[in-house]
């Protein structure tokens, strides 16, 4: 059992902050503290203090951490209720736009950013799309980019997309080799992919939609306040937010300037 107080883990999130300008002081904390401690664990380093040493001295650890510290699971399609609503519900608003800035905050390694890809390009809006894909950590970005997958995710993938109300056949959008699936270019081409961290850096575009699902619980109600606040000055007149399944915008500042348009799915509009 690994004994480390209070101080030492907030002193290690001083010196990651001071050292390397990422601010996880705003983090849910007992859930941080927990895979702090199982990387721990993990590089065989006896406390928080250990842990800082090392993170201050060594800035290819400290990435190596990055990736260990900060949760990354996503899926194709993930929530296929929230794709169906944005499906039947938004995009068919969406169509009345000539042009469409979209922001996927949180992307991690791009499952759900694809996954927007395809809608839209089934909904004929994908050529006036601009679709900015961000996260805190380069390692799922480059990733993303790859946009390969080992050949046994394809039958849960094919099975999120139909629940998602897609109706074409989901090889449409992949070539196979050897154990891999690869996604088809096209489907990447209108996807920019870029670090930005939610905690320290500023709103960066007009769009008409924001999507991020599953970071919030990440944070403290602080950062969340941030965080929303930062997306719903991003939101041009009406746009839309989503949010993941067990976020909301209920207790936060923003909420003021936000309807919600479908509950269940968790989808605001800008006022
Ligand atoms: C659980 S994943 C969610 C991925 C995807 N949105 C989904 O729902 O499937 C959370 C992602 O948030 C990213 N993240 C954590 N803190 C962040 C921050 N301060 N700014 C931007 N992204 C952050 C993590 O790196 C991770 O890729």
């Amino acid at each position: 059992m690994i004994i480390s107080d209070d101080i030492e883990f907030d002193l290690l999130l001083e010196a990651i902050w001071r050292k390397y300008g990422y601010d996880f002081r705003n983090y849910a904390r007992a859930s941080l503290r927990r895979r702090m401690e199982a990387f721990l664990v993990k590089t065989s380093l006896a406390s928080f203090s250990h842990l800082q040493y090392r993170m201050l001295r060594d800035p290819v650890f400290f990435e190596r951490s990055l990736d260990e510290i900060s949760v990354q699971t996503t899926e194709m399609f993930r929530d296929a209720s929230f794709f169906a609503a944005l499906r039947n519900e938004v995009l068919p608003i969406l169509q009345t736009y000539p042009s469409l800035n979209i922001w996927h905050a949180g992307c991690s390694t791009g499952d759900e950013v694809y996954s927007l890809a395809i809608m839209l390009m089934e909904a004929g809006l994908y050529e006036r799309s601009t679709i900015y894909a961000t996260d805190i950590n380069p390692v799922v970005l480059q990733t993303a980019l790859e946009a390969v997958y080992p050949l046994v995710k394809i039958k849960e993938m094919t099975k999120a997309y139909q629940q998602a109300g897609g109706i074409l056949p989901f090889s449409n959008y992949y070539t196979c080799k050897d154990d891999k699936a690869r996604l088809n270019p096209e489907i990447k081409s209108n996807i920019v992919f870029s670090t930005h961290n939610l905690a320290t850096d500023e709103a960066f575009i007009d769009a008409q939609l924001v999507i991020c699902r599953n970071v919030l619980i990440y944070f403290d109600r602080d950062l969340q306040d941030r965080a929303v606040s930062l997306m719903t000055r991003s939101l041009s007149h009406r746009g839309f937010l989503c949010l993941g399944s067990k976020e909301s915008t209920g207790f936060l500042k923003a909420k003021v300037h936000l309807d919600v348009f479908n509950k269940d799915a968790k989808i605001y509009r800008k006022l």
